[in-house]
């Protein structure tokens, strides 16, 4: 693994950065991408329309990608800051209506304490394999958060990779075999390789509370992102289908925090609160 070198704070890993310099990522999310992206989409979306505070309120997007988040917050009502570490992510997300972008790291914001109403960690922490960088980032979401606001933080399950490769009979080639499987012991995805994601982390659901408590943040909640739905044969239709897709989403919504179900979810997400 290699790292850059920044002439100050800390160093993002230049795999995760080639990774997202080909430019895939806007596309992921977005209507007409593959089914769990879509999923992915609409059920964050309706987590975080239940767990942020009303609008107007003043929300920071750290790890906001391309901004496809940032740009239904802002139609929302919200006044949007994103931070990201890609460059081609801060040009796409800063030429979107309203939403102000910036490069940065996660571990090491430039905003003023309780600056925020709201902060956002939809990315940094699955890619900070290492714990005390993610209890960093998760302490200066804190600190940039006004007291009583919440850190909505998303995380990969630890078995997502191998769910999907199996969904997607990839995993019968035994070198994705193998590489997925080396993943599956402690969550350690430690390289960029055509066919496979980047430097990340995938996390056990319990592992996230605790990483919350040592950044002084009190966990009070957690959502199974696309339960087990993302691994359906029929999905792609169903969202497609908007009768279909509400009906999706209303089931998965119903038992988005079953703790026996939580790691079966590709994502997840962890909320949390500055304590006042
Ligand atoms: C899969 S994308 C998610 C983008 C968007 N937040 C979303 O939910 O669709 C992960 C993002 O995390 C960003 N990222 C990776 N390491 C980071 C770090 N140390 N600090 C902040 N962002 C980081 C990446 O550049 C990328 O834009």
């Amino acid at each position: 693994m290699t790292e850059t070198t920044r002439a100050q704070g800390p160093t993002v890993h230049e795999e995760i950065l080639d990774y997202y310099a080909r430019g895939k990522e806007d596309a992921r999310l977005r209507e007409g991408g593959a089914p769990a992206g879509r999923l992915e989409f609409w059920r964050t979306q309706d987590v975080l329309r239940r767990v942020l505070p009303a609008a107007p309120a003043r929300v920071l997007d750290v790890g906001g990608g391309s901004g496809v988040h940032a740009e239904w917050l802002v139609r929302d009502g919200y006044e949007v800051e994103l931070v990201d570490p890609v460059p081609l992510h801060v040009e796409q997300a800063g030429r979107l209506p309203g939403v102000s972008a910036r490069c940065g790291d996660a571990r090491s914001l430039t905003d003023e304490d309780a600056a925020f109403d709201a902060v956002l960690l939809l990315g940094p922490l699955y890619h900070l394999p290492e714990r005390a960088d993610r209890v960093r980032a998760l302490a200066e979401a804190r600190r940039v958060v006004r007291p009583g606001g919440p850190v909505v933080a998303a995380t990969i399950n630890r078995f997502a990779q191998l769910h999907d490769l199996l969904r997607e009979e990839r995993y019968f080639t035994p070198l994705h075999r193998e590489r997925t499987d080396a993943v599956l012991a402690d969550g350690r995805h430690p390289y960029h390789d055509e066919g496979f994601f980047t430097v990340a982390h995938f996390a056990q659901p319990g592992e996230v509370p605790p990483e919350f408590a040592d950044a002084g943040l009190t966990a009070e909640g957690q959502y199974g992102v696309e339960g087990v739905v993302w691994l359906m044969g029929g999905v792609e239709e169903w969202l497609d289908d908007p009768e279909r897709r509400e009906v999706v989403l209303a089931a998965t919504r119903r038992v988005e925090s079953e703790p026996t179900l939580l790691g079966a979810s590709g994502h997840l997400l962890t909320v949390g609160r500055r304590r006042p």
